[in-house]
């Protein structure tokens, strides 16, 4: 039985794709989904989905070794960061070598980095009048978007597209691919 803990920071969309994708399978467990927004709609999802969801605060996350306790505790063989926008400490990257895997909705290296997530990474596509964008999978490291590319997945972008069309083109690649990905690396 391979475990996964997913994290997430706001909707959750990617969290609720990956659980469905894996729940029948037996051989894959979402273990639990955490959270650094308590107010966080994955939350929702979670308890609709039957997936044990917590949420811990910074101190706990940046300052102590309470999320890598956590995650030992559980067994977990990854963590996938599905929408989540802290940066990962050093003693949790260093637990799990290689076992961090993140999703970012462009194609590194372009538009990557502190402050480019979710709507932003878009609107500045578009601003760049980009003919195409898409997603990254990639290890994660100690600097953000950064760590060694897993996947990428490209998508046109027509000049009448908008920053909320590119994003629903993008996330249409995310649940396609993400837990197909997620699933060779258990393999
Ligand atoms: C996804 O598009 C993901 O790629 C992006 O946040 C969105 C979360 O959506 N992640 C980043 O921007 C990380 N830098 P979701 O909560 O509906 O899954």
């Amino acid at each position: 039985m391979k475990r996964i803990v997913i994290f997430a920071s706001g909707s959750g969309s990617n969290a609720e794709n990956i659980i469905s994708f894996f729940s029948d399978n037996p051989s894959v467990n979402i273990a639990a989904v955490l959270t650094n927004k308590s107010s966080a709609k994955v939350l929702e999802r979670c308890d609709r989905l039957g997936v044990p969801a917590f949420y811990f605060n910074k101190p706990a996350f940046k300052d102590s070794n309470a999320i890598v306790d956590f995650l030992r505790g559980l067994q977990t063989d990854l963590v996938v960061l599905a929408g989540f926008l802290w940066k990962i400490p050093e003693n949790l990257i260093k637990a799990y070598p290689n076992k961090i895997v993140n999703i970012h909705p462009a194609l590194l290296p372009n538009y990557g980095g502190k402050g480019m997530y979710g709507d932003r990474v878009h609107k500045a596509v578009k601003d760049n009048n980009e003919t195409e964008t898409g997603i990254t999978i990639h290890y994660v490291n100690e600097n953000y978007d950064e760590g060694a590319t897993i996947f990428q997945a490209k998508t046109v972008i027509e000049p009448s597209d908008t920053p909320e069309t590119i994003a629903q083109k993008v996330h249409r690649l995310e649940y396609e691919h993400f837990p197909k990905v997620i699933e060779k690396l258990l393999s």
